[in-house]
């Protein structure tokens, strides 16, 4: 299945699981790029898109909220993978980000996230998550 990995990360973190996402889907037909370097992907059937809590519980607004914004409409039937690091907000960005995706119609939603840096515990924890989504 041709899957997508777009991510922003500021110091690394939120790279670390579009790392591991990148490893985890090795068998796929998968493309890895931060968002710096993203192009547009009409028929990804996986979307793996990666972005830490920013701004007050958002997302970055600059470069990734405008990408995302854009894919949007593609992501209605796909399987959709939302992952990122947060620090003191517990995790509100994502349950933000999540109601937002929603409406877009996904086949699969699936949420990875991590305070701060992810140890191999957590990707442990994220290749369970994973291993239970039924991506065909
Ligand atoms: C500008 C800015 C805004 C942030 N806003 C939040 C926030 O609202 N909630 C939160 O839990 N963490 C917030 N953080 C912390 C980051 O989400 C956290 O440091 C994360 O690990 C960064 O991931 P990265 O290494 O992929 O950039 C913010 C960090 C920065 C630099």
């Amino acid at each position: 299945m041709k899957t997508k990995i777009v991510y922003f990360s500021s110091s690394g973190n939120t790279e670390k699981i579009a790392n591991f996402l990148n490893t985890y889907f090795e068998n796929e037909d998968v493309t890895i790029q931060s968002i710096e370097a993203a192009t547009f992907e009409e028929d990804a059937d996986i979307y793996c898109l990666g972005c830490p809590a920013y701004g007050v519980e958002d997302l970055e607004i600059y470069s990734f909220r405008p990408y995302y914004e854009s894919l949007k409409p593609q992501l209605k039937d796909k399987h959709v993978v939302l992952f990122g690091s947060y620090d003191w907000g517990g995790g509100v960005w994502m349950d933000k980000w999540l109601k937002e995706t929603e409406a877009a119609e996904p086949k699969t939603l699936t949420a990875l996230i991590v305070e701060n840096e992810p140890d191999p515990k957590a990707l442990e924890g994220f290749e369970t998550i994973l291993n239970n989504v039924s991506f065909s």
